[in-house]
């Protein structure tokens, strides 16, 4: 089989220092206490099957970003709905093209639907516009663009997005996954919605695994043309949203200053630890997500300072099934997190030279 595991962070470790869990990019603060009442609250009746629609969850959805619920559909997690978007626009012969360093589940997805997965070069870390308008033919089905990027943290601008769009063959879909799109404030950004609002071969992928912390319960979203999430309803399967899943979304987006804080807590730290890092003679690619990639410029190297950090109950992602053997992908956690993080990479900074 062509298709090769996606390796998950991890979260266990042989040592008896306290586990710093930063390879998942997980909301380090959990999720809203009232999300997590409301999950608990959800399982009085669990003989019952989920509100197979997400109905209220969609509502809720609509309100508070603006887009009409009829729009939208609910999975479990973003993974489904990137899986669900192979397998419904793609045949044998279609082609799945996405930007070298772009998130692994496009290719595996793609495989998984018996379609051809493509990767265009990138530039400077960055999706490159001209890169991906070269690997288009006449068979590109679908676009994926992540946007903030995982691993590179770097992202794309509404201009970049609407080139792109404007250049799609007939009949192909552009999918922005806007995972991380919470955090980001740059103006230049664009999450997609307003291409989606515009177009019908435009969909917008969310989560509620990052800011709003719900990773355990699966539980993502997309926005597109009623054309499009009308082929997704038909696909999916018929509750792929579990009861504790709505429950506790929805009451996240009811909980919004506890999201806000977490991302005010993200972008403050953000910003600090790169400067911290990049101080002590280390490169770090500006990140406007929840985690910062480290490039240490050597495979060994990256090795090595992914072990230290092990050592010392740290873990981080290694990401050279991004392409990227030299780089190191962390989330950014707790303040204690960031300041252990930094003591820990001092250490083995010196180590190297002792
Ligand atoms: C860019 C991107 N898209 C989608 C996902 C999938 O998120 P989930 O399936 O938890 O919604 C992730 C998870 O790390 C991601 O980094």
């Amino acid at each position: 089989m062509q298709i090769k595991p996606y390796v998950p962070g991890e979260s266990k470790m042989d040592t008896d220092k306290p586990i710093r869990q930063l390879a998942a990019n997980e909301a380090p603060l959990g999720a809203s206490p009232k999300a997590i009442e409301a999950a608990q609250g959800s399982v009085a009746q669990l003989n019952r099957y989920p509100e197979g629609g997400a109905v209220a969850l969609r509502e809720k959805i609509g309100e508070r970003f603006g887009f009409p619920a009829e729009q939208l559909i609910c999975g479990a997690g973003s993974d489904e709905i990137i899986a669900l978007i192979c397998q419904a626009f793609t045949s044998e012969g279609s082609e799945v093209l996405y930007s070298q360093h772009g998130f692994l589940m496009y290719k595996i997805s793609a495989l998984a639907a018996g379609a051809t997965p493509v990767s265009a070069p990138e530039s400077d870390l960055r999706m490159d516009v001209d890169s991906m308008i070269d690997a288009m033919t006449e068979n590109t089905r679908i676009v994926f663009v992540a946007n903030p990027n995982n691993p590179t943290g770097s992202y794309s601008t509404k201009a970049e997005l609407e080139r792109l769009h404007a250049a799609l063959p007939e009949d192909a879909l552009l999918v922005i996954d806007a995972a991380y799109s919470e955090y980001v404030d740059a103006e230049a950004y664009s999450d997609g919605s307003d291409l989606v609002a515009q177009n019908k071969n435009v969909v917008m992928t969310r989560t509620f695994s990052k800011l709003f912390g719900l990773a355990a319960l699966r539980i993502g979203w997309a926005y597109g043309s009623k054309e499009v999430i009308d082929i997704l309803n038909r696909v999916r399967g018929p509750f792929n949203v579990s009861v504790p899943a709505q429950a506790a979304a929805t009451a996240a987006l009811d909980d919004w200053d506890w999201a806000m804080d977490a991302k005010h807590l993200n972008n403050r730290l953000l910003p600090a630890v790169t400067q911290r890092l990049r101080g002590m003679g280390l490169t770090v690619y500006d990140s406007v997500g929840n985690f910062i990639l480290i490039d240490f410029s050597d495979a060994d190297r990256a090795t090595a300072a992914d072990a230290f950090l092990r050592s010392e109950g740290i873990i981080g992602r290694g990401v050279a099934g991004y392409g990227l053997p030299t780089c190191l992908r962390m989330t950014i956690g707790t303040e204690d997190d960031m300041d252990v993080l930094t003591q820990a990479l001092t250490r083995f900074i010196e180590s190297e030279s002792a």
